[in-house]
């Protein structure tokens, strides 16, 4: 920290993304990106928009939110568009952060919430996840202050049953709900037909999962015209033009061929399956996971020593020091072969155990 960093964040703990190094190819199975390369149109129309550059992209995006509308059967006006869904979260951090009520979220969740809480300087809770890593729905009734909940989880994989999201949104009438929808499309229940129901309600998706355009940085949000006219004040007081004119164009092209995009979700619920079974087989216990990833345990070996040896190995997955967790790794599912790979490796590591 340089002696100007100001003093009112200089407790501020920033983000750690996954690791990107450079040292030799990697097999990564360490970010949640898919192993998929967008569908063909999402690069012609990104190649065509290039040459407009000269040019602001809009700052309404209203081509890409009525295309989303579409496909959500919901009116553009209840739909915004950011740079990432990162973005979108940040901003409603800021616009729904209170000073007198903290925001709730669980102890293991994505790891982004508590620094956009820091950030903004928005006093936050945590609720602690039960035994088995599940949110208790309960724990999140009547609470007092905006809540904040990824579903499924993230790094665990859980999901919460709709009617379980249904109980927290009729419980906290008074409150906003944020729910972080990045990884449904894995096999989770999206909360969208809540939102004629519920105008506490805001769902935050992404094109970095499941649409394979993480490195495209396009996130939505879905809510009531009011909530979303209060997330484009932010927009506007931060970055109007926060979705470049490529990823807006990507972003429709990928929108009209949504038969790809299922396909690759099929793929990945299947290699997640595989995996799974694979791992139980070696002794791992597995967390039941509706992403594209899978949050393990091996009793054999500490989750920093497995992340470790298959580093060596050329695999990358991820761990995290919390206390809680950091006898679990989270695995991102790739192609079949890759995870044939992996499990190649888990078994090498095991060998060397032995
Ligand atoms: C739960 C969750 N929400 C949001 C994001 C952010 O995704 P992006 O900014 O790429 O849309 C991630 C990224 O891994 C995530 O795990």
């Amino acid at each position: 920290m340089s002696r100007f960093f100001t003093s009112r964040l200089d407790q501020l703990t920033p983000y750690v993304p996954g690791e990107q190094p450079q040292d030799r190819k990697y097999l990564k199975l360490n970010t949640n990106e898919s192993p998929f390369p967008p569908s063909p149109g999402v690069t012609r129309a990104a190649e065509e928009e290039a040459g407009k550059n000269q040019l602001y992209s809009d700052p309404e995006s209203a081509a890409l939110r009525r295309a989303l509308g579409e496909r959500y059967g919901l009116e553009p006006e209840r739909i915004m568009v950011s740079n990432g869904s990162d973005e979108v979260l940040n901003y409603a951090f800021v616009a729904f952060g209170d000073e007198t009520a903290p925001l709730v979220f669980p102890d293991i969740t994505y790891g982004f919430y508590p620094v956009f809480a820091e950030l903004n300087r928005i006093p936050y809770r945590t609720i602690p996840l039960d035994g088995n890593f599940r949110i208790r729905p309960e724990d999140y009734y009547d609470s007092g202050s905006n809540v904040v909940l990824a579903n499924p989880n993230a790094p665990t994989g859980i999901a919460l049953e709709p009617d379980q999201v249904e109980d927290i949104l009729k419980r906290n009438r008074e409150h906003v709900v944020i729910l972080d929808e990045a990884y449904v499309d894995f096999g989770g229940v999206s909360a969208r037909p809540l939102l004629e129901r519920y105008e506490n309600l805001l769902i935050v998706q992404t094109f970095s999962k499941s649409r394979c355009m993480a490195g495209a940085r396009l996130g939505f949000a879905m809510g009531s015209e009011e909530l979303i006219r209060d997330l484009k004040t932010i927009q506007y007081s931060t970055n109007p033009y926060n979705v470049n004119r490529m990823t807006a164009a990507a972003g429709i092209a990928a929108l009209r061929e949504q038969a790809y995009y299922d396909d690759c979700c099929r793929k990945i619920v299947e290699n997640r399956a595989w995996t799974k079974e694979r791992l139980e087989e070696l002794g791992f216990s597995v967390l039941p996971s509706r992403t594209n990833f899978l949050f393990a345990r091996w009793d054999r070996m500490g989750g920093e020593a497995l992340y470790l040896a298959l580093k060596r190995r050329g695999i990358l997955i991820r761990h995290f020091g919390l206390e809680r967790i950091k006898d679990y790794n989270r695995i991102t599912i790739g192609t079949r072969e890759q995870m044939e790979t992996f499990i190649a490796g888990v078994r090498e590591c095991l060998e060397e155990k032995a």
